[in-house]
This record gives C-alpha cells, structure tokens and sequence, in this order.
C-alpha cells in the first residue's frame, strides 16, 4: 500500500489556508483507504522561526486538537510529533553531505522568510533538508501539501537522487507531491496569501467573537451599498469555499446587482464558516477535556513511527560506512 505523509508547522493557529490547502486532503487520503497515512507536527522545524518555549508548548497542544477535531483519525492514521522521532534530525545530517549550499540558497521560502526580516539562521536556511529526511524515512510515495511546498517537494526528489547516485544504490524513494490544481491559494483578510506570518489570517476554532471579528476585518472596496461591485472580491473568493456552486453564483449575481453591501455578504460568510466547522468546533472542546486520550495517541503515533525510522537509519548507516550501530546489536 502507498504511504502519505505530511506534516504541519506548530506555529500558530490553524487557519483556513492550513485547511484548505492541506489538512483536507490529508483527511480525503485518510478515508479513501487507499493508503497508510503519517500525519505529524513539525515541532523541530518550528524551532527555526518561533524562539518562546511558551508558545511553543501552546501551539503544539492546540494543533493536535485541531488535526483530530477536523477528522484525522488515529486508528487510520499514524499521528505523532516529530520530535518524538529524533531519527528525522539524524537523517538530515546524512542527507546535509549531499546537497549543495547553493541549492538552499535558492530556496523561495527562505528568500521570503528572510525578506519578511525572520533572523537569517541556518535551520531556516537548511529547513528543507529536514523536510526531505521527514520523508524519505518513511519510503513515503505521496505528500500531500499547499502548492507553497512544491519546491520543498522538488529539493526532496533532488536529494534522494543525489544520495543514491551518490552511493550507487536505490535507497530512498522519490516521492510525489499531492498538489490539488484546481485549489488557489487561500487569500487572506487582505487578499495576500493567507499565513500566520502575515497577520490576516481566518481561524475556524477561534471563539465566535473572534471569528466573527476576523470576517469582519476583510478588506473591501468603498463602493457606495446601492451600486453595482466586483463579485469577485476577498468575500466572496472565501464563501466559495464553503458553498456550493449554485450559493455561490448567487451572491456574484447579488454584487453586480447593486444594493447588496459588504457587511451582508459577510454576515453570510461567518454562517457558512460556523456551519461548516460546526461538527469540529464541538468535538474539539470535548477531546480539549481530554488530554490523557491525547497523549495516548501521539505516544502509539511515535512508537510506530520510530520503528520504521529507526530501520531507515540502520540501512542509511551502512550504506554511507558507519560503524556505529548498538541500538540494533
Ligand atoms: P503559514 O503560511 O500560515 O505559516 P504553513 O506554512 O505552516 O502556513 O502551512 C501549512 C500548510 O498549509 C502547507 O501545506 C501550506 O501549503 C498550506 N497553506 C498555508 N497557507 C495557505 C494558503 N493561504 N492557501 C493554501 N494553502 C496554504
Ligand atoms: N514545510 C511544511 C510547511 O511549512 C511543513 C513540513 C515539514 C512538511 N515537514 C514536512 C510537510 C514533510 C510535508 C512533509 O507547511
């Protein structure tokens, strides 16, 4: 059976880029059954940019909430921490000999991250060799991720050839990034991309004054209520998501009809949000009261997971002529 791993920073909280763009696939790939799913929260790599142990701890305590209030289920999917998993940093360090600083350098999430004014360390520059060793542990064959990740994906392929050309064997598999096309990136409050980082982002387990507020806050044009307005502006490109085909063409044709304002189609929008989140938003508080049963599933989740990493490691060993090998004898 194929495997589909992927992973999501503890960075912040989740929002409806995170969802869309990722974290519904890795639900839609759960409940095909047509693979063995790895799900993880990539704490280490959190470590580059996030340096308050508090917020940290908090990120990582309500992201796995998410991940099981949106539907990830533990007994399809094997879900853990990543730093459970110490195995995913060793590899890196096999995978760092082969790639090529230049290769890092021209790495687009870098360059914008360190644009953006992130202090230029070199885990944010080597970021992606760590992503490619959270892959290539496991043989993973699909990943599903936002279209943000491709060149991530690209480096991942890149460095599997090198080692194995490098050593003249078929040791990791490439593997394929699930990249849905017909999914744009998610805009945000201001129409940029939605991110953490950016400040405008719509958060589906927020509190409803909260949300509410976030709606609210979309930015939109100062065409007077009664007039005709662009139906394709931040509001309605985000109800898409949430409707259907028919509810959605509806509220175009109310834009361009004039006397329909931007406040109204707001008001439509957070019902849509809640409505949609409604089942999630309740199981949430319940697993929140629960944390013995979350600890329990990331346990099982890395127990399994360091199984397979640790078989990874021993081989990589060998193949690259390192001796040291007692955890196996
Ligand atoms: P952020 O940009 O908020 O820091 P991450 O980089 O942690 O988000 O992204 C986690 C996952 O969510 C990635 O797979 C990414 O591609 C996806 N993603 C994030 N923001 C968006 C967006 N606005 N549209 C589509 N996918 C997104
Ligand atoms: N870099 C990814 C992001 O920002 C998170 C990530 C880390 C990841 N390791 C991964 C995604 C491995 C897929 C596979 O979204």
């Amino acid at each position: 059976m194929q495997r589909s791993l992927s992973g999501i920073q503890p960075s912040g909280t989740l929002h409806l880029g995170n969802y869309f763009g990722a974290m519904k696939q890795f639900i839609e790939n759960q409940n095909s059954g047509k693979y063995e799913n790895f799900y993880f929260i990539a704490d280490y790599h959190a470590l580059t940019s996030l340096t308050n142990p508090e917020v940290l701890r908090e990120s990582t305590k309500n992201i796995i909430l998410d991940y099981l209030a949106i539907g990830l289920d533990p007994e399809k999917s094997t879900l853990f921490l990543q730093s459970d998993v110490p195995e995913h940093i060793e590899l890196s360090w096999f995978l760092s000999n082969v790639t090529p600083v230049g290769l890092m350098e021209r790495g687009h999430s870098y360059k914008d991250k360190i644009a953006k004014g992130l202090f230029p360390n070199t885990g944010l520059l080597t970021y992606p060799i760590l992503m490619a060793s959270d892959i290539l542990i496991y043989d993973t064959d699909i990943v599903p991720v936002g279209k943000d990740q491709k060149q991530h994906l690209e480096m991942t392929r890149d460095l599997a050839m090198k080692f194995n050309q490098q050593y003249n064997v078929e040791f990791f598999k490439l593997p394929e990034p699930l990249i849905l096309d017909n999914l744009a990136i998610v805009p945000g409050t201001d129409g940029q991309k939605m991110s953490k980082s950016y400040g405008n982002t719509i958060n589906m387990f927020a509190s409803k004054k909260v949300l509410k507020k976030q709606v609210m806050s979309i930015v939109t044009d100062s065409t007077p209520l009664e007039e005709p307005k662009n139906p394709d502006n931040n509001v309605s490109q985000l109800y898409k998501l949430f409707v259907t085909e028919e509810k959605y063409q509806e509220m175009r044709e109310k834009f361009k009809n004039g006397g329909y304002g931007y406040g109204h189609a707001k008001k439509e929008l957070l019902e849509a949000i809640l409505e949609y989140f409604k089942d999630a938003r309740e199981r949430r508080e319940e697993l929140a009261k629960n944390p013995e049963y979350i600890e329990e599933v990331l346990r099982k989740g890395a127990l399994k997971a360091r199984e397979i990493a640790r078989k990874k490691i021993t081989e990589a060993k060998k193949i690259v002529g390192l001796m040291g090998n007692v955890y196996n004898k």
